[in-house]
């Protein structure tokens, strides 16, 4: 069997009511949204976000979930999704989960219009249930989202990002919505404020190094289902560069920001900067510290007495950095 169909193994029935839930939940009165969030269901991603919120309520919850549960998992894929199809007009990224993206076919004005109501309509989905103390959970998930992509911004602009800020910028940008996944996989189950927010915690480690191997991804050459190689086109500092930078000559140093700076969009010129990046180490750096996160998110959850449901969320932690898109 594959690591991902064992992880879903204990949370197979949760899964499959959840699809239809989740697709029911995006439909509205205008045809053309209609239209795309078809596309969008069809062309669906990991879904790790869901898996994340019932392993967690059925490991802490004694293997129960309820109706608060399932809305928990749609309204974070509902998010999730919006911020994807916002994230590829931002990044100007035309290939999502091995297709085009909606901007690439329906250009930036849908796709902004169209994260706004898949947006809109996960935060419904909480209030018109009285779900507040999730509404809560995902709409600070979803305030530092878009601060995260914003200081991601900032610092494309200057270059003089640290390997402080990266991790900030991760967190609020990826860890912070994993981490709203496994708060709301506990609160649905009503279990103590401590529990909820250890289970917090431990998300948003699985998200930093989730966001790590992201950035991995984008040094490498496989095909992942969006593009590679667009990080440094797009000015964006991920720890292997920021890693590099303060592992060089003063003069590579140079070189490196004035190939960032002035010279992003020739693709040759990128192609050496990845290079370099690769010679001095900047990939394995990162994935040691991928590891750290890794190993970190697991000790949080080594006193859970042994089920299925904890087995299968050690398997997820590691398959967040053993995975292959
Ligand atoms: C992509 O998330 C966005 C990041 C935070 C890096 P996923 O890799 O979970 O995307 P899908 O849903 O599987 O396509
Ligand atoms: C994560 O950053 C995006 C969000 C948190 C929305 P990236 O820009 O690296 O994600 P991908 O690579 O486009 O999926
Ligand atoms: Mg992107
Ligand atoms: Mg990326």
């Amino acid at each position: 069997m594959k690591i991902s169909e064992q992880i879903k193994e204990p949370i197979l029935e949760e899964m499959e009511l959840f699809e239809e839930k989740f697709s029911g939940a995006m439909s509205s009165k205008v045809a053309l949204f209609n239209r795309i969030t078809y596309y969008i269901v069809r062309r669906k991603g990991k879904q790790m976000r869901p898996m994340f919120v019932f392993l967690t309520a059925k490991m802490v919850g004694e293997g129960k979930v309820n109706e608060r549960t399932y809305r928990g998992a749609s309204v974070i894929e509902l998010i999730h999704t919006a911020t994807l199809v916002h994230d590829d007009v931002v990044d100007d990224s035309n290939m999502r989960r091995g297709f085009f993206s909606i901007n690439a076919l329906w250009k930036n004005k849908i796709a902004v219009l169209v994260g706004d109501y898949l947006l809109s309509k996960g935060l419904l989905l909480s209030i018109d249930h009285g779900d507040f103390d999730l509404l809560k959970i995902i709409s600070v998930a979803v305030r530092e989202m878009s601060e995260g992509e914003l200081l991601q911004i900032e610092k494309a602009r200057k270059l003089d990002i640290t390997e402080e800020v990266y991790y900030e910028i991760i967190r609020q940008k990826t860890a912070t919505l994993i981490a709203a996944c496994c708060a709301m996989g506990a609160q649905s189950v009503n279990v103590s404020e401590e529990e909820v927010a250890r289970m917090q915690k431990f998300g948003e480690l699985i998200g930093m190094a989730f966001q790590i191997k992201d950035d991995l991804f984008d040094y490498g050459t496989e095909r992942i289902g969006k593009p590679t190689g667009i990080d440094i086109k797009e000015q964006k500092m991920t720890l292997p560069l920021i890693y590099t930078l303060n592992h060089c000559s003063k003069k590579e140093k140079s070189w490196l920001i004035n190939s960032i700076k002035n010279h992003n969009k020739d693709k040759k010129r990128v192609k050496e900067v990845i290079a370099f990046v690769k010679d001095n180490g900047g990939l394995e750096y990162a994935v040691q510290r991928m590891h750290e996160f890794q190993k970190e998110a697991l000790s949080l959850i080594a006193d859970y007495p042994a089920s299925p449901y904890k087995e299968a969320l050690e398997l997820m932690v590691n398959y967040v950095i053993d995975r292959k898109k």
